[in-house]
């Protein structure tokens, strides 16, 4: 529940990456031995992946806030359950790496979700590339390949998920490996990093060719997961519509640059401080135009957020949704709380309303949960987000946090 707030002040801490974390506890399957990853947030999509791991046959611990233990001792069960998969579809990126080191893997087929349907075409045929074959049995993917050989593997489009599984898979197989149109995102960057530490040699990676020597073994280590992007963007979201003045600690201003650009074009005040970043805000937001696209274009979680701003914006606002085609289910929540916005095929047109009211909404998915949170921040009255589930499996402590800088809050368990 969430009522009318502002300004916000003070000091928040941003936690490790939901998307890195996840794919570098997968990654973990490529090496036997003790990895320790630090920086890792709290949240239910770690716990379902650790869950993931164990259904594999690997022990997860957290030994203290913000690291986990991943143990691998051999003897892998290749197999990732329904139960779990179905629950998060970022479980295939388990696929990769047990192929690379079992030969195996049954993942159950990732089904549609609030983004409408999410098709794994580019990850089962890169895989193929490698010398994997893949059928479908009673809804899972069952993938084989006796061994892996290096290729060259065009992308489609700029996939993460598949990027990251290619790359993990790559690794561990015969000869060189080369993805063109590769994702570029930060996250890709801090799996290449991981994975090299492992001793594995990955070139290119963050740009749009990646170069990879397959190696025959990799070894468990330690790594820091890269600070989360998408909860820095929800800060500086909830501080345009409130006004005040934060610093962002843990924070890496060179992975959000065209943020940065398109929220100073909204009137917040952005510059880095020490190992992070302050920003202040007053009066009301100003109108601007947003489209998404692969990193480094704006990134498709960020638009929910800055959606919810343009909400409550000095005029009209155009914003283009150019990655997953089915990503406005938060827009009727928005209009339940007064916000004008008209839905043309991929596009939106926000007209900014001088305030929204509060009501009870549900939260489609992670990033539209947070989008209502922050227009709860700015809405008359109360709002009663519902789902909030969705919300906690991407975001650690976020009504703590939002707490401490002053606005008003309050977790109802249901
Ligand atoms: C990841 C992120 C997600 C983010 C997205 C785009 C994780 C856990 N999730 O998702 O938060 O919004 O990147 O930055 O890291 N596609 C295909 N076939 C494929 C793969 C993808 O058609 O085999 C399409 C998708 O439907 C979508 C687009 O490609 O339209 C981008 O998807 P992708 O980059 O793969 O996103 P994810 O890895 O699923």
């Amino acid at each position: 529940m969430v009522s009318r707030s502002g300004p916000l002040n003070g000091e928040v801490s941003i936690s490790g990456a939901k998307n890195s974390a996840l794919k570098l506890m997968a990654a973990c399957i490529l090496a036997e031995g003790t990895h320790t990853l630090d920086n890792v947030p709290d949240i239910a999509d770690v716990a379902l992946m650790a869950g993931v791991l164990e259904a594999i046959g690997l022990e997860v611990e957290r030994p203290a806030p913000a690291r986990m233990v991943v143990r691998h001792e051999g003897g892998l069960q290749p197999e990732a359950p329904y139960e779990l998969v179905e629950r998060m579809r970022a479980s295939t990126a388990v696929l990769g790496p047990l192929l690379a080191t079992v030969g195996e893997a049954r993942v159950a087929m990732p089904g549609g979700d609030d983004f409408g349907a999410r098709p794994i075409d580019m990850h089962l045929s890169g895989l193929e590339s490698l010398g994997a074959t893949f059928e479908l049995s009673h809804g899972d993917i069952c993938g084989t390949a006796e061994r892996l050989v290096g290729a060259e593997i065009a992308l489609d489009y700029p996939s993460v998920g598949a990027t990251e599984n290619l790359l993990m898979a790559a690794v561990r197989a015969e000869g060189h490996t080369t993805i063109l149109n590769a994702a570029r995102e930060p996250e890709i960057a801090d799996l290449a990093a991981f994975l090299n530490r492992m001793g594995a040699t990955v070139l290119g990676a963050g740009t749009s060719r990646i170069d990879i020597e397959g190696v025959e073994e990799l070894r468990a280590v330690s790594h820091s997961v890269v600070p989360d992007r998408l909860e820095v963007a929800t800060f500086l979201a909830a501080l345009a519509v409130s006004g005040g003045e934060l610093v962002l600690r843990n924070t890496r201003a060179d992975h959000i640059e065209l943020l940065i650009e398109r929220m100073g074009a909204m009137g917040v005040r952005i510059s880095p401080e020490g190992d992070g970043l302050w920003a202040m805000c007053r009066g009301r937001p100003h109108a601007t135009s947003l489209v998404t696209l692969p990193y480094p274009g704006l990134a498709t979680d960020f638009l929910p957020l800055l959606v919810a701003v343009l909400c409550v914006a000095d005029g009209t606002s155009f914003a283009t949704e150019n990655v997953f085609a089915g990503r406005f289910g938060y827009v009727g929540e928005l209009a339940r709380m007064g916000a004008r916005i008209t839905v043309e095929d991929h596009h939106l047109v926000i007209e900014g309303v001088e305030s929204l009211s509060g009501a009870p909404v549900r939260a489609p998915d992670i990033r539209a949960g947070a989008a209502l949170l922050v227009a709860g921040l700015c809405a008359e009255g109360t709002t009663e987000v519902h789902g909030g589930e969705h919300i906690d499996r991407g975001y650690e402590a976020i009504h703590d946090k939002l707490t401490a800088l002053g606005a008003h809050v309050e977790r109802l368990e249901t």
